[in-house]
Order: structure tokens, then sequence, then C-alpha cells
């Protein structure tokens, strides 16, 4: 394994002020997206919502790295770029969903397993040739009484193992993106219970199956209470519980962490990055890599009013900006 090629993509990711933006939703969360909004989740309409949000002017300067999905990896640009390509030329690494999807995981109704690893290494060849430097895998989680069940989480470590293994086989960073669900009404302190536990099952079988640390990601949900919760979690007790739930239980030689937004308001995402700042020094870059955070309001205006694309990519830039700022601590100061 050559692990210098893994290192220099994590160092351009994790650059600061820079994060990464999540564009990957597969096709049947595009339908649910766009079908909140009244838009056709119609192939051509996807194409041309990514493509305002691949082309957006100015975006490198707090993007390090896009995540695709697969039909988006193919897609080009009304005057026949690929997207692939207009990326490249900002400087941004690519990077693509690989994980099929999660199919239920018996006996717990809830548990969820993670499907894909059939075919991993040609896609991972495929994609490295069309140029992708780093991966994403996701598991979910779902909080209750019975779930995440021990064995659900084993599982998923395992195949996150497996998949981080192939990655760093084929000189492609691994994203292991371990996701609570926060839909539910569970507690912080039920979510930080759970959180550590799949961590500490994630890094032990990463591992037993000797993967190469400082050559990984983590994109993890934050430690927050669901949202259904009677008590909501304030920034400063989720910067706390998540901080203290990462450096107890994340290696320190990790290559960097990333959050994901996984449903939180825009403005709770921003500001709940923004306070975990409050406790550097950390061990390792910590940034974000959030979807709906960033694309909400740029999605939003895209929808109302197609043909002004440079309002909805202004919207992005900006939503991208705020986190940029968030990601040093230095959100609170605009405020
Ligand atoms: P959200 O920030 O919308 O949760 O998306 C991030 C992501 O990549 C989910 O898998």
């Amino acid at each position: 394994m050559e692990t210098k090629i893994l290192t220099e993509t994590i160092s351009r990711l994790m650059t600061s002020p820079k994060g990464i933006l999540a564009i990957d939703e597969s096709i049947p969360t595009c339908n649910k997206r766009f079908e909140k909004i009244g838009v056709v989740s119609s192939e051509e309409n996807r194409r041309a919502y990514r493509e305002l949000l691949v082309t957006a002017p100015n975006i490198e300067k707090y993007i390090s790295g896009y995540i695709l999905f697969d039909e988006t990896m193919r897609q080009k640009t009304l005057d026949g770029k690929s997207f692939v390509s207009v990326l490249q030329e900002k400087n941004i690494d690519i990077g693509i969903k690989v994980d099929m999807g999660t199919k239920d995981f018996p006996p717990h109704i809830g548990d969820k397993i993670t499907d894909g690893l059939v075919g991993l290494v040609e896609r991972l060849q495929e994609y490295k040739e069309m140029g992708a430097t780093f991966a994403k895998w996701r598991a979910i989680y779902n909080i209750s009484n019975e779930t995440p069940s021990e064995s659900c989480m084993e599982a998923n470590a395992e195949i996150f193992a497996e998949y981080a293994y192939e990655c760093q086989s084929a000189g492609i960073v691994p994203i292991v993106e371990p996701e609570i669900l926060i839909d539910g009404d569970h507690t912080i302190e039920q979510c930080f219970k759970i959180t550590t536990k799949n961590l500490d099952i994630i890094f032990k079988k990463l591992l037993e199956k000797n993967i190469f640390i400082p050559g990984i990601i983590l994109k993890t949900s934050m430690v927050i209470s669901g949202k259904e919760a009677e008590v909501q979690s304030k920034a400063d007790d989720v910067a706390k519980m998540t901080i203290k739930c990462l450096t107890e239980h994340v290696p320190k030689e990790i290559g960097g962490i990333v959050f994901l937004s996984g449903g939180q308001g825009d403005d709770e995402a921003t500001e709940n990055l923004n306070e975990m700042h409050k406790y550097e020094p950390l061990p390792w870059p910590l940034t974000f890599s959030y979807g709906r955070a960033i694309q909400n309001k740029a999605l939003l205006s895209w929808a109302k009013n197609p043909s002004d694309i440079s309002a909805s990519q202004e919207l992005l830039l900006a939503a991208a900006k705020i986190n940029s700022l968030a990601r040093t601590g230095e959100y609170s100061k605009l405020k």
C-alpha cells in the first residue's frame, strides 16, 4: 500500500479553512428532496441542479472536496465539460459515494446494514481512472430501546474495515461514515453512549484489519439530542460532549474528522461546529462535510427560480463561507 498518496490527499482535503461538500444524494434521496419542493426528479433536473453546484464561482475558497454520486460523476455541463474536469480545474478533490445503500438487519426492527462490497474493487478502479481521490461509505444507526444492537454495530464495522482496506489498496482515501440518526426522542446522553460504543467497535475492527489510520477520514454525526427529544441540546453541550467522545474514542493519528449535518438546522450545524473550536488544540484536523446544511438555501432558490442560477450559487457560496468560518471558530465574530 502506498501511504504517501493517502496522506497527501488528506492534507489537501483538510486544509484550513476549508471543508468538504457532499452532493452525493442517491436517486431515491434526490427524489425525496425534489418532491418536497415540487421539482420533478428527472435525470436532466438532477444534472441541471448539480451543474450549478459544481460551477459555483469561488467555491474553491471554502471547499476542498466534493463527494459525488455515480450518476453525477458521469454528467457534464450544458456546454459539454465533465463535472469532474470542472472541479479539477479549481483544484477541488473528487470524492465518490461507493456504498449501495442500506438494508434491514433482523431481528431488530430499525437496525440497518450497508450494502455494496460486491464489485467494490472494480468500481474503485473505474472511479480512480475517472479522477476520484477519495470515497465515502455510510452506515446508519437508529436509537431506540432495542437498537442499534451490538451485532449490527459489529457487522457494519467489519464492512467498514473491508471497504477501507480496498480503498487504501487502490490509493483512494476512505471516508468512514457512521451516522447515528437524529430522528427520535433520545437524549444527548444516550447519543453519547451509543456513539462512543460504536466508535470503539469500528476502530477495533479497522485496527484488526491493519488499516492505515492516518490514511482515513472519519465522517461522524455530532453528539446531539434527538429531533423529538423534550430537552433540545444547546451548542455548548453538543460541542463539549462531541469533543469528549472524539478525543477519548478516536485514535489521535487519524487523518481527519469531518461532520455530516444530519438534518440539523442550517444555523445549528454551523454554530455547533464553531463551538467545537473552543476546545483547540485538538489532536486531529476537524471540519465539515455537510450536504443539506450547505445546499438547503441554494436548492430552494433554484426550485423557485431555476433560471436565476447566480442567485442560487450565491446562497451556496454564503453557506460554504460561514461554515468555513465555523471551521476555525470565527463564525461568532460575524453575529
Ligand atoms: P447531510 O449533511 O445532509 O447529513 O449529508 C451529509 C452526507 O454525506 C450524508 O451521508
